[in-house]
């Protein structure tokens, strides 16, 4: 989180492989360049983009432009401070397949750190496919310089391993090659604000606190529903689905921020002891048990907004009769004395018919109503409802009395908008995450045991799932998901709930 002293980090020397790639052009360019105008880069910085392509500094910093102009949540304006911004910018050509080129590294932190006059931290981020991030990790552990634990990190984007044994096996290799502080395990969803503050909600107010808790919650549901299908990301989804794309990692660690116990304070293992904590009690799924508490689902072609979309299985690198889930939802329980049997529903999901990430704390009805039953029609119980995107707000539904003779109770919200309470933008996740790898700050970075312990969470489903073959495709593109996902809740008595 960006330090409240504005402290600034310290000289820094960014590696990027896959430079060239889409991560760099639509994320972490642009993310730097917004840390660049709000002034939070060190006076001594610099970025090096690694691949094999053969760019130019020139042609790299126009390709990199390209991705400001479009991705940045901030353009480059008539005050071209790209061009400024851009002479930080370098590019190295190398293969990260060959061992004996990682020495050009060493060799440009040593020119840097001479023309500096100072030592720098390093951070080599692997914005790079998953199965290069082994071997790219280790020939950089081969570099006496990753042994300074103090100052140089890795930066690992997810997919973090493919299940548990393979997880298992990554931390292995890192841990060998690097000290865990050392270990930077991104998971894009905690960068977010609004992410962010369900701990400022939580913690900065005595108000929530007394009611966060089995004896007031009915359930909790973290929906992030998505309109687009796969976007030409078939190659990688197709290995992946939605409960290893979206569940195992951003809705647990969302499912973590609302379900933790308070940290004693800020230390990032602090509070990364307690949302393990979380994973570790959410209650292991029995095989016969799946089938109840997890759907998957499919889409097939169909039409939105008049347009006609193709089906999961025609797309790019999809195979015909793909048993990859494009929807997900499930039902999970936190055993422990404050969540114990209150239900805690995650979906999420491909094509479906809106863009938005919303986590709602459903609380019980009032115990007694003391009200005449025609006064009370359309009563409904407390809600507190979190926009996580786009949507960005924090709506309190509760009863008031309509004006008037006649004594009518109705639901009316309080709403707190970003929008409304704050000028200016909001800093993308990518942003937020970048600035605390440059501090050292690793508070919102997975730790090894969490990712292992987010895949014991999922490993029943995978197996269960992986053993069967399912009716695909079972939803229409535009649509909520599969009926079967419906019924989760419903058979529970509650419904799915947006805004
Ligand atoms: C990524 C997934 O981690 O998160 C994508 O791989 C998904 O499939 C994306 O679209 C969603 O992120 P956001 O920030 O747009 O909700």
């Amino acid at each position: 989180m960006i330090p409240a002293t504005n402290q600034r980090p310290p000289a820094t020397i960014l590696f990027i492989f896959g430079g060239s790639g889409d991560l760099n052009l639509r994320k972490l360019t642009p993310a730097l360049y917004n840390l660049y105008l709000d002034n939070y880069l060190s006076d001594r910085f610099t970025v090096v983009g690694l691949g094999r392509s053969d760019y130019t500094d020139e042609s790299f910093r126009e390709r990199l432009l390209e991705g400001v102009q479009s991705f940045s949540r901030r353009k480059n304006g008539p005050d071209d401070i790209w061009a400024s911004f851009s002479k930080t910018i370098t590019y190295l050509q190398m293969d990260a397949g060959d061992a004996g080129a990682y020495t050009k590294l060493s060799n440009y932190v040593s020119a840097t750190e001479e023309e500096w006059g100072v030592q720098a931290n390093i951070v080599f981020y692997l914005a790079v496919a998953p199965q290069l991030v082994p071997g790219i990790a280790t020939n950089l552990g081969k570099l006496p310089l990753c042994g300074e634990k103090s100052r140089v990190r890795i930066v690992v984007e997810k997919p973090f391993g493919h299940d548990l044994k393979t997880a298992q096996e990554l931390n292995g290799l890192l841990g060998g090659l690097f000290a865990e502080e050392q270990i930077y395990r991104i998971d894009h969803y905690l960068g977010k604000e609004t992410v962010q503050n369900i701990l400022a909600l939580r913690f900065a107010n005595s108000l929530f606190e007394p009611i966060w808790n089995r004896r007031y919650v009915a359930y909790i549901q973290i929906t992030a529903s998505e309109t687009v299908g796969l976007e030409g990301r078939g190659g990688y989804y197709e290995g992946s689905g939605a409960l290893r794309d979206m569940i195992q990692n951003h809705l647990l660690q969302v499912l973590c921020m609302v379900a933790t116990e308070a940290p004693i304070s800020f230390d990032a293992n602090e509070v990364r002891n307690k949302t393990v904590d979380v994973l570790n009690a959410i209650r292991r799924i029995k095989p016969e048990q799946v089938n109840d508490v997890a759907i998957r689902g499919q889409y097939g072609p169909g039409q939105k907004d008049g347009k006609a979309i193709p089906g999961y299985r025609e797309e790019e690198g999809v195979k015909p009769d793909s048993k990859t889930e494009t929807f997900a939802a499930v039902k999970l329980f936190v055993d422990n004395w404050r969540w114990e049997d209150v239900p805690f529903y995650l979906r999420t999901g491909k094509s479906l018919p809106e863009k938005a990430t919303v986590i709602t704390i459903q609380f019980k009805p009032a115990p007694y109503y003391a009200f005449p039953e025609e006064a009370t029609n359309g009563w409904q119980s407390n809600r507190l409802t979190i926009g996580i995107q786009p949507g960005m707000d924090i709506r309190l539904r509760f009863q008031a009395k309509r004006p008037g003779q006649t004594l009518a109770i109705d639901p009316v919200e309080m709403v707190f908008s970003y929008k409304d309470a704050y000028e200016g933008q909001e800093p993308e996740a990518y942003e937020t995450l970048l600035l605390d790898v440059m501090t050292g700050d690793a508070t919102l970075f997975m730790r090894a045991d969490q990712v292992e312990a987010a895949w014991k969470v999922v490993t029943p489903i995978l197996e269960a799932w992986e053993a069967e073959t399912p009716e695909f495709p079972n939803y229409e593109p535009g649509s909520w998901g599969p009926e079967a996902a419906t019924q989760l809740v419903e058979k529970d008595g509650f419904s799915w709930l947006m805004k």
